[in-house]
């Protein structure tokens, strides 16, 4: 089996060291051997040793490369990307792929052309580095309904929050290392404002309800604005602060979205740290399961890509109309439930609300929220916190459909004695 690399970043370098150092392991698993016969690089990448394989500095030379039959795409990015991968597909080469970007924004169309041309597109690697949880889902839990999915899939922010709440470390000064470990995005913007997690939770929403992938429908929200006293009072709560994807079946459409979420501190994703990414996924008979890995890193992410190659190999003589569906269901059978906004989402919330400290502004408080049917779980007040005559008030609804917090925080913020914005976090229980 020929397969050729595009691009030799951290990703590309990681798969070329895999397929050379277990190629031994990976023939007896495959059923034959499997060679890299083409790189295509700009740059050479200083921790592998390319030896005497051929490198072209084009991709499209490896694309139309007749000896090639596998493109392991990993130069990333929306559009040179696509455009390889669709030559690539016309040119009935399967295709291997990490971007989550161009799976989650053009996903429909190149499983279209893929499947008119009888070649796989395979993008486990795509979600949550090593995890095999594309995998989990689609084959794993296909008996099952699923109900919802929530996970840890950014191993960047993770990284941060992480690194902020144990070490005190400052926000820029851990994404430059993150950077230097080459967990970033080329825009790390991406990865800080939930923009990377949002292709990643298009991907795994697409293949857990049978939808098409609608990237432009998912929320996004980034943990830039986070403030440690947030986090601190998240903790005295009994709570973490995460930042979230949440993918739920409803009644009414499918909740899709990405925010800084608190979990309790007790459940096992709350103590998911640095870069590993963990899902949990729940389903109407295996109940909630838990999916846990380094969720980027060169070779965590190479491991999902060499298991593509991997199944590839052993699909090659397979009936093209027979194989797992890219999308875990049969493109026929896709379903129209709409993607909700996120006003109609429904969630508990964190409210944080600097007060004067007066008699009867909790009073106020209560009765705004009471009069939108929102009810309180917890309430938090610190005599020892007044500074300049302002107290935080610190408050756990029970769920209730955004835009009644909407409505509740625009009259809170009406009022003389709250001062600044309302602070709000969304709050999952995850049971
Ligand atoms: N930038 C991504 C992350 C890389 O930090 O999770 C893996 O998709």
């Amino acid at each position: 089996m020929k397969v050729g690399i595009c691009g030799l970043g951290t990703v590309g370098g990681g798969t070329f060291n895999v397929l050379k150092r277990n190629a031994e392991e990976i023939a007896r698993r495959a059923g034959r051997g499997i060679e890299v016969a083409q790189i295509a690089t700009r740059h050479p990448n200083s921790k592998c040793d390319t030896g005497s394989t051929p490198i072209t500095a084009d991709i499209f030379d490896l694309v139309n490369n007749p000896e090639i039959d596998i493109v392991v795409e990993l130069i990333g990015g929306y559009t040179v990307a696509k455009e390889l991968v669709l030559k690539a597909i016309e040119n009935g080469k399967h295709v291997v792929t990490a971007n989550k970007a161009l799976i989650a924004v053009h996903g429909n169309e190149i499983f279209a052309k893929a499947r008119e041309k009888g070649v796989i597109v395979a993008f486990e690697a795509s979600v949550a580095g090593g995890i095999p949880v594309i995998k989990a889902i689609r084959e794993g839990l296909a008996g099952n309904r699923i109900n919802w999915l929530a996970g840890i899939i950014n191993g960047t922010g993770n990284f941060i929050l992480t690194e902020m709440r144990e070490k005190g470390r400052t926000f820029e000064d851990v994404l430059k290392e993150a950077q230097e470990l080459g967990y970033a995005e080329a825009d790390p913007t991406f990865d800080v404002e939930g923009i990377d997690a949002a292709h990643k939770l298009t991907i795994l929403a697409s293949i857990a309800f049978g939808i098409p992938l609608q990237f432009d429908k998912a929320y996004t929200e980034g943990i830039a604005r986070l403030t440690t006293a947030d986090v601190n009072y998240a903790e005295a709560l009994g709570y973490r602060i995460k930042h979230l994807g949440v993918a739920r079946r409803t009644e009414a459409g499918i909740e899709l979205r990405v925010h800084p979420t608190l979990i309790p501190a007790d459940r096992l994703i709350a103590n998911v740290n640095g870069v590993m990414n963990a899902v949990m996924v729940n389903g109407d008979a295996v109940g909630s399961t838990l999916y846990y890995g380094a969720g980027a890193g060169m070779e965590p992410t190479a491991s999902a890509v060499v298991a593509d190659v991997v199944d590839v190999t052993r699909a090659l003589t397979t009936d093209p109309n027979n194989r797992v569906p890219h999308l875990a269901f049969q493109p026929d059978s896709l379903s129209d439930h709409p993607i909700l906004p996120i006003t109609a989402c429904e969630s508990a919330y964190y409210l944080r609300i600097q007060a004067k400290d007066h008699p009867g502004v909790l009073a106020q408080v209560a009765t705004i929220l009471s009069e939108r049917g929102i009810n309180i779980e917890s309430i938090m007040q610190k005599e020892a916190e007044v500074q300049d005559g302002l107290v935080p008030v610190i408050l756990v609804t029970h769920r209730v459909v955004e835009q009644r917090i909407d409505d509740a925080i625009a009259a809170l913020e009406r009022l003389d004695d709250v001062v600044d914005k309302v602070v709000r976090i969304r709050v999952e229980q995850l049971n």
